[in-house]
């Protein structure tokens, strides 16, 4: 009969004659996330009666110098990492240092040492998937993420188990509360990207280096996440389109408005109808986005962050909340320690495999074995926004649009919107059009003396 962790724990314990102390956590990171988590499994009244069995057992820190908001003997405190992961003591490691290394070493080491990982590490996740997880499997251990997509929004979970009856078509949703923050505020405020960057710096609204947040990679590392689960297979990060805010102009957001959109950062996963070949590729893609005003998605502003989730049979169900914070992403974090706690305690998770092949729950530890096919960018169908600078003379707006015509691209609507002296600006909308054949045409109009420049081009829902 194969013995769990918990039951060998249970053993050992009782032939050693000590009471059982619950479940050991070692701790690795005490920043803003692992401050939060600490403070739950510290406080556990009026929470799940679980939380109790759970044993801050050691906490790894960069420095034993700072004076800490948590309330423990300093003998838990080590600044050795690699000391945790390898402790035989410790039951589940929670990874909340973020960054590539020393975090994915410290995960897979820790795996190999037969503990399960928690972690919010969607960067590590999103680009070392592959390899922790097939160590996981291997290992017998599991290893959740709650935390690494919407911070406090359950939605890794949902995409395991609630939904999982569900045949997934789309997830999308906002996943980056930097950017969404900023994109609010230029919508009420009117104010241009650098200018309202720079005071979301000072107000700590934005890391002083934004890249990962503004250029779309924070969200395309979650869509990646998201698709995986959604579609039950591994995704390449590289193949992931990925278009930032920093080109979105207080005026683009002046016409959306006009138009009856809001802009927003998007990150989309679905599957490619388009490709009747391949009806298993997939389109994952991050961009601004010109969504309509009265599109679910079009309300979620300031921080906050949403996901979409369409399937069938259930339609259409939105999950929406705090998508970062030490609270709220230490809410996933302790949600799925307790998973974790709650399979040991009744005897379901084993380290032990059983001819090569570990017991492990298969809603919830990831055992994907293939990558998606992920479609080129040039077969996506969609509708654009173009915003051109022209020469207000006669027969522009019949240019432009005989070579949209010429490439097959229908346009829904065409406005001429500022004349300044010899200059106009002409913004058009578009039908759904092939991709590929919307960049054709811009390449030949962009050659149109006519035509001063392309002032902005963004994808339309
Ligand atoms: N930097 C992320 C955001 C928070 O702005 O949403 C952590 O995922």
């Amino acid at each position: 009969m194969e013995l769990s962790i918990y039951q060998l724990k249970l053993m050992r314990e009782a032939i050693q004659d000590k009471p059982t102390v619950g479940f050991k956590i070692g701790l690795l990171g005490l920043g803003t996330v692992g401050t939060g988590t600490a403070q739950i499994l510290l406080d556990p009244a009026q929470r799940h009666p679980l939380v109790q069995e759970l044993e801050l057992y050691r906490v790894g820190v960069r420095s034993l110098d700072k004076s800490r908001p948590v309330d423990l003997p300093a003998d838990r405190f080590t600044t050795d990492l690699e000391s945790i992961v390898t402790d035989p003591a410790v039951d589940i490691v929670v990874e909340v240092i973020g960054g590539l290394e020393p975090a994915r070493s410290l995960m897979l080491t820790a795996i190999a040492h037969g503990k399960h990982v928690v972690t919010a590490n969607k960067a590590a996740i999103a680009r070392f998937g592959d390899e922790i997880f097939t160590a996981a499997t291997k290992a017998g251990v599991y290893v959740l993420l709650e935390a690494a997509v919407g911070g406090g929004i359950p939605v890794i979970e949902p995409l395991k188990q609630s939904l999982c009856a569900n045949r997934i078509h789309t997830v999308m949703g906002i996943v980056n509360g930097t950017t969404n923050y900023i994109l609010t505020r230029m919508q009420t405020e009117g104010g241009d990207f650098a200018d309202i960057l720079a005071d979301a710096q000072q107000l700590g609204y934005a890391e002083a280096d934004p890249t990962a947040d503004v250029d779309g990679l924070d969200a395309a590392d979650k869509i990646a996440i998201l698709a995986s689960l959604a579609f039950g297979g591994r995704i390449k990060l590289p193949e992931v389109h990925c278009e930032g805010i920093r080109q979105v102009s207080a005026a683009d957001i002046a016409y959306a408005d006009k138009l009856g959109f809001v802009i927003k950062l998007l990150a989309v996963a679905k599957r490619n109808p388009q490709v009747a070949t391949d009806p298993e590729q997939l389109q994952v893609r991050v961009h601004p986005t010109l969504i309509p005003k009265v599109h679910p998605l079009a309300s979620v502003n300031q921080v906050n962050n949403a996901i979409l989730v369409e399937g069938d049979p259930i339609g259409q169900v939105m999950f929406f909340g705090p998508g970062a914070g030490a609270g709220p992403t230490a809410s996933a974090v302790v949600s799925d320690i307790l998973n974790i706690a709650a399979i040991l305690k009744v005897g379901r998770g084993s380290q032990m495999p059983l001819d090569g092949k570990a017991l492990l729950d298969p809603l919830l530890a990831c055992s994907h074995q293939h990558y998606c096919a992920i479609a080129p960018m040039d077969e996506l169908t969609t509708r654009f926004y173009a915003r051109f600078s022209t020469n207000d003379t006669p027969g522009v707006i019949g240019k432009l649009g005989t070579c949209f015509g010429d490439h097959n691209v229908s346009l829904e609507s065409v406005v001429q919107t500022d004349v300044r002296g010899e200059s106009a600006e002409i913004v058009v909308v578009t039908h759904n059009v092939r991709e590929g054949n919307f960049h054709q045409a811009l390449t030949e109009i962009r050659a149109m003396t006519s035509v001063n420049s392309v002032a902005s081009v963004l994808r339309v829902l």
